[in-house]
């Protein structure tokens, strides 16, 4: 067997006597411990990153956006026999530096390209976007079942918890831009089906959803938001329960869907323009939209390490500069409302002690010294988005007793008019 081999969990019998031990192991670590404070006073670390890890270890990160699927297919062509993850990959990410980062969780971005002279004027190009998408589920299926005694795939905010309570990391699915969807809400059903937790509404192109913000400026509007069918799709992820991105998207897209989404939405990996005037950054207005105050709505702000969104000198971004928008970020929105979206694997330089994903604490340690509490700490690290998708799922539960499938289709296409009598058998 290569090294690579799976690292399958070694058995139920050997969990079950782990399990008998642990039973036992129970009441006398209690016992010590409870001798250790009265002994030794409270043995928490008082340096900020002893306490960063200390707290992490209770509370981990659940990272909105991670690009390993897209950097494994480009690498790798998605074959993961050709690569070890528990070894020192070249990229930002491998399970090392991962158990190094205290991280519990991450989306898994299953992400195709968009140009758009693939897509065409009217977006009716055929192209490869579903099947690209389908691959990039299986490729991080692949991984999760490969590496199986550390990645566990799950599909909800408490299947999430019991995973990082069992010691595994809790891995979700994200699509990047609904230009993966075909024009069609029965793919996106079925995207739900196999896992797909969050849809970003566009990636950097205008589709037949809504409008791209582009990088640093953005494409000329199509829709001037969301189109008609960007309205549907809206309503359908939240009667399915899959979170609305918002990183991405233009800001008229992002006003709208706030204001037409029923459920709490995301942005899985943003900056804030207040730093660097992109459009790809979220302006001030967007970022005031979202909270729990009268006409605001729910959601979580995932915040992009990477330097050229953070500042127009990226070689100045450092740890403190990640702080900086985290900071701006909840100066706006509240504690409640941000998190943590590296955006690794998917991107192309980083910032100055934040290299890779051994390295939350630092972040966490640079918080800790500026004043956050271990509860603003959890909030940010991982609650806030699990509030976010678990308030995602309640919505959904009480839409799908009133609502069945919608039959919405995208108005320019011609194939699905019905009517039988179009072509001979
Ligand atoms: C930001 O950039 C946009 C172009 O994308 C421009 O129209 C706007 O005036 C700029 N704002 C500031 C404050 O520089
Ligand atoms: C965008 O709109 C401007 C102004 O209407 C126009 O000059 C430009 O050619 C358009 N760009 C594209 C790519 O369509
Ligand atoms: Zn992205």
């Amino acid at each position: 067997m290569p090294e690579n081999a799976p690292l399958l969990p070694s058995g139920l019998s050997e969990r079950r006597r782990a399990r008998g031990y642990i039973t036992l192991l129970v009441p006398v670590v209690l016992v010590l411990a409870t001798l250790g404070v009265l002994i030794f006073g409270k043995r928490e670390p008082t340096d900020p990153l002893g306490l960063a890890q200390s707290w992490l270890d209770h509370t981990p990160v659940v990272d909105g956006h991670i690009d390993l699927p897209i950097y494994v297919r480009e690498m790798y062509g998605n074959d993961v026999t050709k690569f070890d993850l528990g070894k020192k990959m070249s990229g930002h990410v491998d399970i090392p530096r991962m158990r190094a980062g205290r991280l519990g969780g991450f989306f898994w971005s299953v992400y195709t390209d968009c140009h758009e002279e693939i897509d065409g004027p009217d977006f009716l190009n055929p192209s490869h976007h579903v099947r690209d998408t389908l691959e990039q589920i299986d490729l991080a299926r692949n991984l999760m079942d490969r590496y199986s005694g550390t990645f566990e795939f799950v599909t909800t905010a408490q299947g999430a918890r019991d995973a990082m309570a069992r010691g595994r990391i809790a891995s979700f699915m994200g699509i990047e831009g609904a230009h993966q969807l075909g024009n069609s809400l029965g793919v996106l059903r079925q995207y739900y089906r196999l896992g797909v937790r969050y849809a970003t509404l566009t990636h950097s192109c205008n589709n037949a959803f809504a409008d791209s913000g582009g990088y640093d400026k953005p494409p000329n509007a199509t829709w001037g938001g969301l189109s008609p069918f960007g309205f549907e799709l809206v309503k359908e992820m939240n009667r399915l329960g899959m979170l609305i991105d918002l990183s991405h998207v233009s800001d008229n897209t992002a006003r709208q869907a706030i204001k037409a989404s029923k459920a709490p939405i995301m942005l899985s990996h943003s900056a804030a323009r207040h730093f660097n005037n992109f459009s790809r950054n979220v302006p001030d207005d967007v970022l005031e939209m979202i909270g729990r105050g009268k006409g605001q709505t729910d959601g979580v702000v995932m915040v992009n390490f990477f330097p050229s969104f953070a500042s127009p000198d990226p070689d100045s971004v450092g740890v403190a500069a990640i702080a900086d928008q985290i900071d701006y970020i909840v100066s706006k929105t509240g504690h409640h409302h941000v998190g943590i979206g590296s955006d690794f694997d998917g991107i192309d330089r980083v910032p100055k002690g934040l290299e890779d994903m051994s390295k939350y604490p630092y972040l966490i340690a640079e918080l800790i010294r500026r004043g956050w509490t271990r509860y603003q700490v959890a909030q940010l690290a991982g609650g806030n988005i699990l509030r976010v998708l678990e308030g995602a799922e309640g919505v959904a539960a009480r839409l799908k007793r009133v609502k069945g499938p919608s039959m919405a289709k995208y108005d320019k296409r011609r194939d699905l008019d019905g009517g039988w009598g179009g072509f001979e058998l």
